[in-house]
């Protein structure tokens, strides 16, 4: 086998572990995948409530965030909020958390602490599992996620991490014509 044929067979075996990961984990029973954030400027020890990650404040760490947003949602998110930030209606679609300020603290909140409902644990809490650059990461992640379905749906728009196309991603939210 060839560098290339590995590298194949290594996606399609990642793809049906991702696959099946809805069917082999139960809700709340969740294994934390570690991120590494390598490229990205440390935000520090404080908490941001904004999303730092966007193509007005920080244009050249839009390429890296992304990509560390698509790996890491993947892996600890669409589980439950679907694959390619697509949701199958097991939890909210977050393309479609306002991508405002309020949109920013809810997501923020969220994520570090989880959700849980009469003593059930509906979502686990991410604080301490994951650094919030990669918190971050996974909104700017959702975000550049088109919301309308058909266009989610186009190669090098996200939906799968192996073909994500930057340069289609930055044209298509410089562009406006994203809702
Ligand atoms: C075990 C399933 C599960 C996992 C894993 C999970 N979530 Fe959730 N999440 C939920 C459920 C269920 C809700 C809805 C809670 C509610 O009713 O408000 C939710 C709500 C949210 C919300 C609020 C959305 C809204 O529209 O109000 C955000 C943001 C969110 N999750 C982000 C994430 C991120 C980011 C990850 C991965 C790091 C993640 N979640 C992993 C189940 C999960």
């Amino acid at each position: 086998m060839n560098i290339a044929k590995i590298g194949i067979a290594a996606s399609v075996l990642l793809f049906s572990i991702m696959a099946l990961a809805p069917v082999s984990f139960g809700h709340g029973d969740v294994t934390p995948q570690a991120v590494d954030t390598t490229g990205l400027k440390p935000l520090g020890e404080e908490w941001l409530e904004e999303n730092p990650y966007t193509f007005e404040k920080a244009p050249d760490q839009m390429e890296r965030a992304i990509e560390i947003g698509c790996s890491a949602y993947n892996s600890n998110c669409a589980r439950c909020h679907g694959l390619g930030a697509v949701s199958g209606g097991l939890a909210p679609d977050l393309r479609v958390l306002e991508e405002d300020a309020d949109g920013d603290s809810w997501f923020i909140d969220r994520i570090r602490n989880g959700y849980h409902q009469n003593g059930v644990t509906k979502m686990p809490k991410f604080e301490g599992l994951m650094p919030q650059e990669a918190m971050w990461s996974i909104r700017a992640y959702t975000n550049i996620r088109p919301d309308d379905d058909d266009k989610a749906a186009v190669k090098g728009t996200g939906g799968n991490c192996q073909t994500l196309d930057f340069e289609m991603v930055k044209k298509i939210e410089l562009s406006d014509d994203d809702e």
